[in-house]
C-alpha cells in the first residue's frame, strides 16, 4: 500500500521541469517584465578609458533633455556616503567614480528619465574630462616597480598587490622534491572568461516614503545577502527592505555580487520617490560584471619513476581587476584553490598565491565554480597529464595509481580537506570502456597515416561543493547555512520555501521531489517558492552548487519534522500509541495491522480539525541546515578529438562523462546540468575568453568577439553514472551543477595535447583556437597566455 515513489514524482523520478510550463509559453517573470506604476528608467554612463583621472563632469546638458528626472554623479553619491561600497572580499568598490576611473566600463554617472531611450540619449550629453593614466592589463605589469598605482584611494596600499597567501607544508614538500626521481613542471594560464547569462543584471528599486519600505526587484542569486548588505550600506532598517528575485535568466555566479547599478537605482528611487528600473545591456554586462578565472600557474610535481606523485608545489598569480570583489565565502584568499589534487593520495603539498589589481573589471570569479575550484582542477589535470607524458606512463594508469582508494575514506588531503566518499577507479573504468580506450592507440596510429592527429584527453576530479559549514565559511560574517520552510495545508497540498535561489537549475521541480520522498505528498501537490526575502526563510543563496548539499538537505530535514508531528496526529487518529506506529511512503499504519492506517493527507486534515489534546494546531515548520562537511562529487570526463594539421581545427569525435553526484534526485535534471556544464567547458576550451589590448580596451565586449557555442558547434556528450551516496547528507546527495564546467576543460586540452605529443608541444593555453593550434604544430612550441598579451610579455 506504500506509494510508488516514481509515480508520485519522488526521488529518482525524471520528473519534467514544472517551471518550463511558464518558460516555454513566454510566461516567465524576469525583472524586466515587471512594470510598476509611475516607474522611471535609469541608464549608466560608463568610462571609455581603462585608467584615467576625472578632471570634471558636466551634467548640465543632460538635465536639459525633456523627460530627465535626475542625473547622479559620484560627487552626489559621496554627499550621501554612497560613492564607495564594501565588496564581499572586504575591499571597497566605487559605485560612481569620483577621483578616477580604473577600468573600461566603470560606472561614472547615471541618468533617470521617463523612458530608457531618453535616459540613454541624455547619458550621451554628459561631458567627462579625463586625463589618461598608464594602463595595466595583467599582473606581471602590475608587479613592476614602476607600475602606476591603481588603488591610490586606499591607505596602506603602496603597490598593486592585494595579497600574498600560502598553505601546506613547505619544508615537507621541499624534501619530497629533493627525493624525487623526476620533477615535472608546467606553466599555465586559465584565461579570463565571463558567465554571460542570457538575462543581464538589473533592478527596480521602489522606495515608499509613506511606509518607509524599500522593495527592490533584482537579479540576485543571493537575495538575503543583498538585504543585509543594503541595510549596511544604505543604513536602512533590515525589516524595511524587501528584496525580490523573480525568475533569473541564468546566473552562473554572475548574479552574486552587488553591482553599482543596484545601489544607484536605490538612491534614485529614494530621491525621486518613484520606482526606478535599471536594465543593463549586453555590453555593460560583459565589460563590468563578475568575470571568472584569470589565473597564472607555475606547477611542479615530484614523481617517483613509476608515476607515484610524492609532492605538489604550486604558485598562482591572479588578476582581480580594479577592486578585490571576489564573491567567495572563505577566509582563504584564493578561494578553494587548495582543493586541488583532492582525488589523489598525495603525502605533501605547498601552494603559494598572490593577487593583483589591474585595470580590468572586478568581481565575481566563481563562474559556475566553487571559488577557484575550476582553476584548481584544471591545473591539477593538466599537471597530471604532463607528468604522465614526461615519464612515458599511460595517462589512465597514472591516475589509477594515485587515486584515493574506495576503502581509504574519509581521507584528509595534503591541504587539509576531508573527502568522505567515492569510487574513483570505477568511474574511470566506465569512462575508458565507453571511449574505447583499449583500441585507441591503434586507431591513433592509423589516423596518423592518413595525416590526421587523434588524441584522447582524460580529466578526473573530485571537487568540494556545498559551502558551509558555518565554522569555516561566512560572507561578511554571516554563516553559511541554509533553510527551508514547509507548510502543509489541510488538504495535504503544501508550499515549500527555501533560502536558495533558482536560476534555471529546476529547484521548483526537484525540491518538491524531496518532499515527496520524505512525506509521500505527490510532487505535483507541492509549490516551491524562493527569492522573496519577505516570505522565504533566511538563506545564503545559490552559487557553487550549494543548493542541493545545503538547502536540499534543509528540505529533507523540515519534511522529517513535519512527519514527526504527523506521527503524533496519526497515533491519535488510529487510537494507538506513537510507538505502535510504522511509516511507509505516504502513510502511517498500526504495526500489528498493516491495513489500519492513515495517509499523510488524513493527518494534514486532522492538524486543522481533529487534534490530540495539547498538540498545537497546523502542520508547518522550518529547518536551518548547517552541513557538517562539503560534499565531494567525482567526475571522469574523456574527450576523443581529431586535429586537422593543415588548419589547426580540432573536432570532438566522442565525449564521455561519468559523474558520481551521490543519490540523484532527478536524473533528467542532473543530466541537463552536466550537458550545460560540458557546453561551457567546451566553450572555454575552444573559443570563449576575454582579453584586453594594451590600452585596456576589453576584447570580448560583445557577441562578435565573445563567442558562445551554439547547438551547431557543441559536440554530443555521452553520459554515465556512478552513485556513491554522501555519508553526511540526509538523502545522500552531492552537488552537480558545476562539475562539468569545472572538470570538462582539461579533458579537451589534454586531448589536443595527446594528439600533439609527438611534436614536443606540451601546452596550448585556452582558448585552443585553430590558429593557436596551427602555430603550435608549425613551430613545435607551446602557446601560452592570451592574445594579444602572451605569458612573460
Ligand atoms: O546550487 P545549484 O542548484 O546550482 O546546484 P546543485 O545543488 O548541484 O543542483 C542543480 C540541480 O540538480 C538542482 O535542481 C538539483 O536538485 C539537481 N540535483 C539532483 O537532482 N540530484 C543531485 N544529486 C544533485 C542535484
Amino acid at each position: 500500500m506504500a506509494l510508488d515513489e516514481i509515480k508520485i514524482g519522488g526521488m529518482g523520478a525524471s520528473r519534467r521541469r514544472v517551471e518550463d510550463n511558464r518558460f516555454i509559453r513566454g510566461k516567465g517573470n524576469y525583472v524586466d517584465d515587471i512594470v510598476l506604476p509611475g516607474m522611471l528608467h535609469m541608464e549608466i554612463l560608463r568610462s571609455p578609458m581603462a585608467h584615467a583621472r576625472i578632471k570634471s563632469i558636466d551634467v548640465s546638458a543632460a538635465w536639459e533633455v525633456p523627460g530627465v528626472r535626475l542625473v547622479l554623479t559620484g560627487e552626489m553619491m559621496a554627499a550621501r556616503n554612497l560613492a564607495w561600497m564594501p565588496t564581499l572580499s572586504y575591499d571597497t568598490q566605487a559605485v560612481l567614480a569620483t577621483d578616477k576611473v580604473r577600468f573600461q566600463g566603470q560606472e561614472v554617472a547615471a541618468v533617470i528619465a521617463d523612458d530608457p531611450y531618453i535616459a540613454k540619449d541624455a547619458c550621451q550629453k554628459i561631458v567627462v574630462e579625463y586625463e589618461a593614466l598608464p594602463v595595466i592589463v595583467n599582473p606581471f605589469q602590475s608587479m613592476e616597480a614602476s607600475a602606476a598605482l591603481i588603488r591610490d584611494d586606499k591607505e596602506n596600499q603602496p603597490t598593486n598587490k592585494i595579497f600574498d597567501w600560502e598553505i601546506g607544508d613547505k619544508d615537507g614538500t621541499d624534501k619530497a622534491f629533493a627525493a624525487a626521481d623526476h620533477v615535472s613542471k608546467l606553466e599555465l594560464h586559465y584565461p579570463r572568461s565571463h558567465p554571460s547569462p542570457m538575462e543581464t543584471c538589473g533592478s527596480i528599486a521602489d522606495f515608499n516614503r509613506a511606509t518607509g519600505k524599500l522593495t527592490v526587484y533584482m537579479t540576485s542569486q543571493a537575495p538575503h545577502i543583498v538585504r543585509a548588505a543594503v541595510a549596511m550600506v544604505a543604513e536602512l532598517p533590515e525589516h524595511m527592505i524587501r528584496i525580490v528575485s523573480p525568475d533569473l535568466g541564468g546566473g552562473f555566479g554572475n548574479k552574486v555580487p552587488i553591482y553599482p547599478g543596484y545601489v544607484v537605482s536605490i538612491l534614485a528611487s529614494i530621491l525621486t520617490e518613484r520606482p526606478v528600473k535599471w536594465i543593463e545591456d549586453k555590453t555593460g554586462n560583459l565589460i563590468s560584471t563578475g568575470f571568472g578565472r584569470d589565473v597564472y600557474l607555475k606547477g611542479e610535481l615530484a614523481l617517483r619513476k613509476d608515476g607515484k606523485i610524492l609532492g605538489v608545489r604550486m604558485n598562482t598569480i591572479s588578476d582581480h581587476g580594479a577592486f578585490y570583489a571576489d564573491a567567495q565565502p572563505s577566509k582563504f584568499k584564493i578561494g578553494l584553490m587548495h582543493s586541488t589534487f583532492a582525488a589523489y593520495d598525495i603525502p605533501v603539498a605547498h601552494l603559494t598565491s598572490s593577487g593583483y589589481y589591474t585595470n580590468k573589471a572586478p568581481g565575481g570569479v566563481a563562474y559556475r565554480c566553487s571559488f577557484r575550484v575550476t582553476e584548481a582542477m584544471f591545473f591539477q589535470e593538466r599537471m597530471v597529464q604532463a607528468a604522465a607524458d614526461d615519464l612515458g606512463i599511460d595517462q589512465a594508469e597514472i591516475r589509477r595509481m594515485n587515486f584515493v582508494k574506495d576503502d581509504d575514506f574519509p581521507h584528509r588531503t595534503a591541504f587539509g580537506f576531508l573527502t568522505d566518499s567515492g569510487q574513483y577507479e570505477k568511474c574511470l573504468n566506465i569512462g575508458l570502456e565507453a571511449i574505447g580506450y583499449s583500441t585507441f592507440k591503434q586507431e591513433q596510429e592509423e589516423a596518423r597515416k592518413r595525416g590526421r592527429l587523434l588524441g584522447i584527453g582524460i580529466s578526473t576530479m573530485t571537487e568540494p561543493l556545498g559551502a558551509g559549514n558555518s565554522k569555516e565559511y561566512d560572507i561578511l560574517g554571516i554563516k553559511m547555512f541554509d533553510s527551508a520552510e514547509l507548510r502543509v495545508h489541510m488538504s495535504g497540498k503544501a508550499i515549500l520555501r527555501t533560502g536558495a535561489m533558482n536560476q534555471g537549475q529546476g529547484h521548483q521541480t526537484t525540491w518538491a521531489q524531496i518532499v515527496a520522498h520524505e512525506l509521500g505528498i505527490p510532487a505535483d501537490d507541492v509549490t516551491v517558492e524562493e527569492g522573496d526575502t519577505d516570505t522565504a526563510p533566511f538563506g545564503m543563496g545559490t552559487y557553487a552548487s550549494r543548493s542541493t548539499p545545503v538547502a536540499g538537505a534543509a528540505v529533507a530535514m523540515v519534511s522529517r519534522k513535519i512527519r514527526a508531528k504527523a506521527r503524533k496526529i496519526a497515533a491519535h487518529l488510529l487510537e494507538v500509541s506513537e510507538e505502535d506506529i510504522e511509516w511507509e511512503l505516504g502513510r502511517f499504519y498500526v504495526r500489528s495491522n498493516h491495513e489500519r492506517g492513515v495517509t499523510i493527507q488524513d493527518c494534514a486534515m486532522a492538524a486543522y480539525s481533529n487534534l490530540p489534546d495539547g498538540l498545537e494546531p497546523g502542520l508547518e515548520n522550518n529547518a536551518y541546515y548547517d552541513p557538517p562537511n562539503l560534499t565531494w562529487p567525482f567526475a571522469c570526463y574523456i574527450a576523443k578529438i581529431e586535429i586537422d594539421p593543415e588548419t589547426g581545427v580540432w573536432d570532438v569525435l566522442q565525449f564521455v562523462a561519468v559523474d558520481d553526484c551521490g543519490v540523484r534526485i532527478n536524473p533528467m535534471v542532473v543530466e541537463g546540468q552536466i550537458m550545460g556544464g560540458l557546453t561551457e567547458a567546451y566553450a572555454m576550451a575552444s573559443m570563449q575568453y576575454q582579453t584586453y589590448d594594451e590600452e585596456g580596451n576589453c576584447i570580448g565586449s560583445n557577441y562578435m568577439d565573445y563567442l558562445l557555442p551554439t547547438a551547431w558547434e557543441t559536440p554530443g556528450f555521452e553520459l554515465y553514472e556512478v552513485v556513491t551516496p554522501c555519508p553526511h547528507h540526509p538523502i545522500g546527495a552531492k552537488g552537480i551543477g558545476e562539475c562539468a564546467t569545472v572538470g570538462g576543460p582539461a579533458a579537451f586540452v589534454n586531448a589536443v595535447m595527446d594528439a600533439l605529443k609527438h611534436t614536443g608541444v606540451r601546452n596550448i593555453d585556452m582558448p585552443m583556437m585553430p590558429n593557436r593550434v596551427y602555430e603550435a604544430i608549425q613551430t613545435g612550441k607551446d602557446i601560452g597566455g592570451m592574445p594579444p598579451v602572451r605569458s612573460g610579455d
